[in-house]
């Protein structure tokens, strides 16, 4: 298969290296970050996971997708916020039968990519893997989580069928669902928990249930977001959304969420698609969501005062 991951930070590193592991597949990793592309074209990419140490060799990294030929399958993993942006800079990687594949954290990736491409080419997913970069070539993956995906509407089809036991063979355990919606919107409440407040507070995700004022801001942002997504008619995927988003801390307790690596690295964070994406549904459904919003202002004016 001819598979291009779009957005090559850690997790698309990641799906992109185990997926490269099957002789049948040809990988290309697409990212602008030339130093990455440069060391993984030239030592490959390393993963340091708790499995041990291991090195990928048979990748090709770009930093455009320019000139590539149409794929079989496109995993899109760049930031939520230029989802829109980045698959449309790479249409020549989009055929009458390749699969685009969201896995990305946020609400909207679906709707995005639909803008851009034709609805029956976009697949959506999550993922729950913790993973982060540690320099040029080097990804650390602190642990594997779930990857779960579907078509945008209906029962998974043949081609998720086949895709499923890819991702299966190349070490990437994966399931099906008919309610992708539901699935986002269940991940999304483990970022609404986690990430807006670690980011704020300088904390690693497990840290939060050390500390009651903590746990209580989570416990009221998830409410709020369960309250408008049920709103809008959303499936959860558990019926005990705080429980679930305590459940996956715990899981990640030694994770630096993605949203506190992007301050520390002082780039633009996921917050719009994030806690953002709950203010905004919720004045549109009439559902107040005032700890999301404070959770948001605080995100964007930290990101806006970056030092130099
Ligand atoms: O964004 C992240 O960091 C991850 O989605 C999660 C699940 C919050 C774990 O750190």
């Amino acid at each position: 298969m001819d598979i291009a991951v779009l957005g090559a930070g850690a997790m698309g590193s990641v799906y992109g290296a185990h997926l490269a592991t099957l002789a049948e597949n040809k990988v290309t990793l697409i990212d602008i970050w030339p130093q990455h592309v440069e060391a993984i074209n030239s030592q490959g990419l390393s993963i340091n996971s708790p499995e041990g140490d291991q090195v990928y060799k048979n990748l090709t990294a770009v930093t455009s997708a320019q000139g590539l030929k149409a794929q079989d399958l496109v995993i899109v993993f760049v930031k939520a916020t230029v989802t829109q942006e980045a698959m449309s800079q790479a249409l020549n990687l989009v055929g009458p039968k390749t699969m685009v594949l969201t896995l990305q954290n946020g609400l909207g990736n679906i709707e995005k990519l639909c803008q851009v491409v034709e609805a029956k080419n976009v697949l959506g997913g999550i993922n729950s893997y913790g993973s982060s970069i540690k320099g040029p070539g080097q990804v650390i993956l602190r642990g594997r989580g779930e990857t779960v995906f579907g078509e945008i509407d209906g029962p998974p089809s043949e081609r998720l069928v086949n895709l499923k036991n890819l991702f299966d063979q190349a070490g990437l355990p994966a399931s099906l669902t008919s309610n992708v919606q539901g699935r986002v919107w269940t991940k999304l409440i483990s970022n609404i928990a986690i990430n807006a407040l670690c980011a704020i507070m300088g904390i690693k995700n497990g840290q939060l249930l050390n500390h009651p004022e903590a746990i209580s801001l989570l416990e009221g942002a998830v409410s709020e977001a369960v309250a408008v997504g049920q709103a809008m008619s959303i499936t959860f995927e558990t019926d005990h959304p705080i429980q679930y988003a305590k459940k996956v801390i715990k899981n990640t307790a030694e994770n630096v969420c993605s949203m506190l690596q992007d301050v520390r690295a002082k780039r633009p964070t996921e917050i719009a698609v994030i806690n953002g994406a709950i203010v905004e549904a919720g004045l549109k459904h009439n559902i107040p969501t005032p700890i999301n919003l404070v959770l948001t202002n605080l995100v964007k004016v930290i990101q806006q005062n970056y030092p130099a």
